[in-house]
């Protein structure tokens, strides 16, 4: 079996042909698990693209990315920062939910390098066929996938980073991170993080 998906990006792709072919896509041993291939979302013409680890849960029985509890946060916070959701394309590192069973719950289990890399050609050609002019990595495993294995959120949040991907480049934060924290206060002062890092991005819009 081939260990990437490059093969099966098509030649002159748009996003409907992209979604077709990663519907199919075996690359990895990810799909075996899930339910579907959750292909990015928004509009070609979308000036930011978000991209976040994997589906979760509800992503992965909906189809689509970020429409679960972090897709939630995500959207408060777009919102609080001033960004038009409608003008934000929301993809995945990786576009199958990996997970492990807890009782009768699927918890989310982190992509490996080499699933983030077999996985890889779906978000290049995403980004090739967007273009956005702003690229925002949602968490480490996103800025790892696309900057580097050594890129380290925490160090290098709410700055603009050099590459090539795109015009303006950053990386924050996952809003999944936020929900995960232990009280109100902690789980605030992460929010507000958050939408200050977003507001950056709104600064260039
Ligand atoms: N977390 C992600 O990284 N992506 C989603 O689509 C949902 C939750
Ligand atoms: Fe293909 Fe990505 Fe799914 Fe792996 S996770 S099977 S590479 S779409």
């Amino acid at each position: 079996m081939a260990d990437s998906a490059a093969d099966l990006v098509p030649s002159r792709p748009s996003l409907p042909k992209l979604r077709e072919a990663a519907a199919g896509c075996r690359a990895c041993r990810l799909w075996e698990d899930a339910t579907q291939t959750v292909f990015g979302a928004g509009r070609r013409s979308s000036v930011a693209m978000f991209v976040g680890e994997q589906p979760g849960d509800r992503e992965d029985r909906e189809g689509a990315p970020f429409v679960g509890p972090a897709g939630r946060l995500l959207d408060e916070a777009l919102l609080l920062a001033g960004i038009d959701r409608r003008s934000a394309y929301v993809t995945n590192a990786v576009k199958h939910f990996k997970w492990e069973p807890r009782g009768k719950r699927r918890i989310h289990a982190k992509p490996s390098w080499s699933e983030l890399a077999a996985c890889r050609p779906w978000l290049e050609a995403e980004l090739a066929v967007v273009r956005p002019r702003v690229l925002v990595c949602l968490g480490a495993t996103a800025a790892q996938s696309l900057l580097g294995r050594r890129f380290r959120v925490t160090q290098q949040r709410e700055q603009w980073l050099e590459s090539d991907l795109a015009e303006h480049v950053t990386a924050t934060i996952h809003p999944s991170s936020i929900l995960r924290q232990q009280d109100d206060e902690s789980r605030h002062r992460e929010m507000e993080a958050f939408v200050a890092d977003l507001k950056l991005v709104a600064s260039v819009l």
